[in-house]
């Protein structure tokens, strides 16, 4: 069920690097998230015939939601004058989110940028921690590490200069790791990030058979499954199928994705 709520802003501030993180009084819409869904926030001063933007949710509670967002264009430069006390139209929660820890698997996050607030949730509700990658380009693209830990995740980070973790790709310190497991069928993996990461372990899913869950990147319009802007291929028994990202997903398991050329 979504809703649409008028927010109050309790909180906008600088949270790491690029990233701000702007809280939203927003009972309605906070009690009824579940890991790994989103909302569409419309861009004060941006005019309501502007598309609304879309948000992973980081964190919610009966009290309200938030976000940690980046600035890359107009909407989210928009975004950074949004001050305390000023309200803010929401629709959410939107999407599938991710789906339960299969009986008997081993939990994996795999994230980059945003997708670690994306994951927040879902780190917090699995019943069983279990290792996380992160990667980015510096230190300061590395979100919420210590809040991972404290929840009890093992988390490796990767940046592509080196000033954190494993220098390279989070496949630099996926690839050893998974080499080293026994039961390499056992795990699960929770994916979000840019697409060549999501494809990288979605490809790796089905070399070696485990579950990969993918949450997916598209440009989204509506949100809400009305636009077709965020349509993917989904693979089914006879052939394909046309999906929305916003509505049918935006979280899919690796085989049921057909990756565009
Ligand atoms: C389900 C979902 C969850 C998201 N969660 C977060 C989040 O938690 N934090 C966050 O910072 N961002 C998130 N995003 C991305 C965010 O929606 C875009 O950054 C935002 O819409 C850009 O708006 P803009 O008006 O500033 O940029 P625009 O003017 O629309 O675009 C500026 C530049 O950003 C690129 N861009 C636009 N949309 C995206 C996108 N979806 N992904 C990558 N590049 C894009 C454009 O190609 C262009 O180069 C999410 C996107 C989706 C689909
Ligand atoms: S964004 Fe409009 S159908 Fe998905």
């Amino acid at each position: 069920m979504m809703k649409q709520e008028k927010a109050t802003v309790a909180g906008h501030d600088n949270f790491q690097g690029e990233y701000r993180i702007l809280r939203l009084a927003a009972p309605a819409v906070g009690s009824l998230v579940r890991p790994g869904q989103f909302l569409e926030l419309m861009v004060p001063r941006l005019g309501e015939r502007i598309l609304r933007r879309p948000f992973s949710i980081y964190k919610a509670d009966a009290q309200g939601v938030s976000i940690l967002y980046k600035t890359v264009g107009r909407g989210t430069d928009a975004m950074r004058a949004i001050k305390p006390g000023d309200k803010v139209d929401i629709v959410g929660p939107l999407g599938n989110g991710f789906p339960t820890l299969g009986s008997g698997k081993v939990p994996v996050l795999v994230a980059g940028g945003y997708g670690n607030a994306a994951l927040y949730l879902k780190a917090k509700e699995s019943p069983a921690k279990g290792i996380a990658f992160f990667g980015g380009r510096t230190a300061q693209d590395i979100l919420c590490v210590e809040e991972f830990e404290a929840l009890g995740w093992d988390v490796r980070p990767t940046t592509d200069d080196g000033s954190l973790g494993t220098k390279g790709l989070v496949t630099a310190a996926f690839d050893p790791w998974m080499a080293e497991q026994e039961n390499i069928q056992a795990l699960e993996l929770f994916v979000c990030g840019p697409n060549p990461m999501l494809k990288a372990m979605g490809d790796r899913a089905i070399e070696h058979g485990f579950t990969a869950w993918l949450s997916m990147d598209k440009n989204m319009a509506c949100g809400v499954g009305a636009c077709l802007t965020c349509v993917i291929k989904r693979r089914t028994e006879t052939g394909w199928e046309w999906a929305r990202c916003c509505k049918d997903g935006p979280v899919f398991e690796s085989r049921e994705i057909i990756w565009e050329r």
